[in-house]
């Protein structure tokens, strides 16, 4: 058995979503997969079990008023799901940052392949059951820079939990979800030159958001000048009168091809 957490302290960055893409597939290659749905918001259960039977959800499993079997709920080939539970927020994890990690040694489980744990966005002790019971996370991130930038800090805690409460625990890479093609906004543009103007190297910032020296130095540019990133509001009086001259140029053509036509027309007449 290998057990996945897929987290990231930030919300909505789609960790509920691969969660549920991952444990889908692996179960649709025929590998017996576990959902185990360890947020209170229990968007997980929501997805694949949206009825409100009453049923043991992982908070029975933790409190050991059921055993981990009868809570897994077949819900398509191969995938079972624990449901979540709002109670969840109640639990008293006091000295229980293994009780998840015990549950899933059960006996019952042994043919399971996968277990993959679906992290609610904040650091809990919910959070460290889930990590303590781990092998490998799965970091979820979005593209923007303060989702990025925050990264560390979450490699750090879990570098902490492996020292010292899961030897095993490894981070088995980190996933980069929504990413937008669009991403030069000029809220992007924006965010870099302040990480500039804040003292971070003109070569790092380029290096980590790879991004073109070309395109970065006109950015500062731009932003100092005239706070605008768009071209128009970028241009000299010169550059301004230019555009205006060859707009013209091209009128006076474009009148002078109609008047030399109409000469050709009233001429054959
Ligand atoms: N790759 C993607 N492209 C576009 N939308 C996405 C993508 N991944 C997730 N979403 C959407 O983003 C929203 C948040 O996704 P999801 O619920 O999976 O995030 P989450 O990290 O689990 O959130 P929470 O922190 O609240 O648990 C959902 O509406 C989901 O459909
Ligand atoms: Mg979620």
């Amino acid at each position: 058995m290998k057990t996945i957490s897929i987290a990231n302290s930030k919300g909505g960055v789609g960790k509920t979503s691969i969660s549920s893409n991952i444990a889908y597939e692996l179960a649709r290659r025929g590998y017996l997969t576990l959902m185990i749905d360890l947020d209170p918001q229990c968007d997980l259960s929501k997805v694949y079990s949206p009825d409100k039977k009453v049923r043991p959800t992982i908070f029975n499993v933790l409190s050991l008023s059921c055993p981990i079997v009868d809570a897994c709920q077949e819900v398509a080939d191969n995938l079972y799901l624990i449901p979540g539970s709002q109670d969840l927020i109640h639990f008293d994890f006091h000295n229980s940052e293994h009780i998840l990690s015990q549950c899933l040694e059960d006996e019952t489980l042994v043919e399971v392949d996968f277990v993959i744990i679906d992290h609610q966005p904040t650091v809990s002790e919910a959070t460290l059951t889930g990590f303590v019971a781990s092998d490998e996370v799965l970091v979820v991130t979005d593209s923007e820079v303060f989702s990025l930038s925050n990264l560390g800090g979450l490699i750090d805690n879990l570098q902490i939990i492996q020292e010292t409460m899961n030897s095993k625990l490894h981070v088995i890479g980190i996933v980069a979800n929504k990413i937008d093609s669009r991403r030069n906004t000029d809220e992007f543009k924006n965010q870099m030159v302040q990480l500039f103007l804040k003292g971070k190297p003109r070569s790092e910032i380029i290096k980590e958001y790879d991004l073109t020296e070309s395109a970065f130095d006109r950015w500062v540019k731009q932003s100092q000048a005239t706070s605008s990133f768009r071209e128009a509001d970028n241009r000299s009086s010169e550059e301004n009168e230019l555009i205006q001259l060859r707009k013209e140029n091209q009128r006076l053509k474009m009148e002078n091809d109609i008047l030399k036509q109409a000469a050709l027309i009233l001429g054959r007449k």
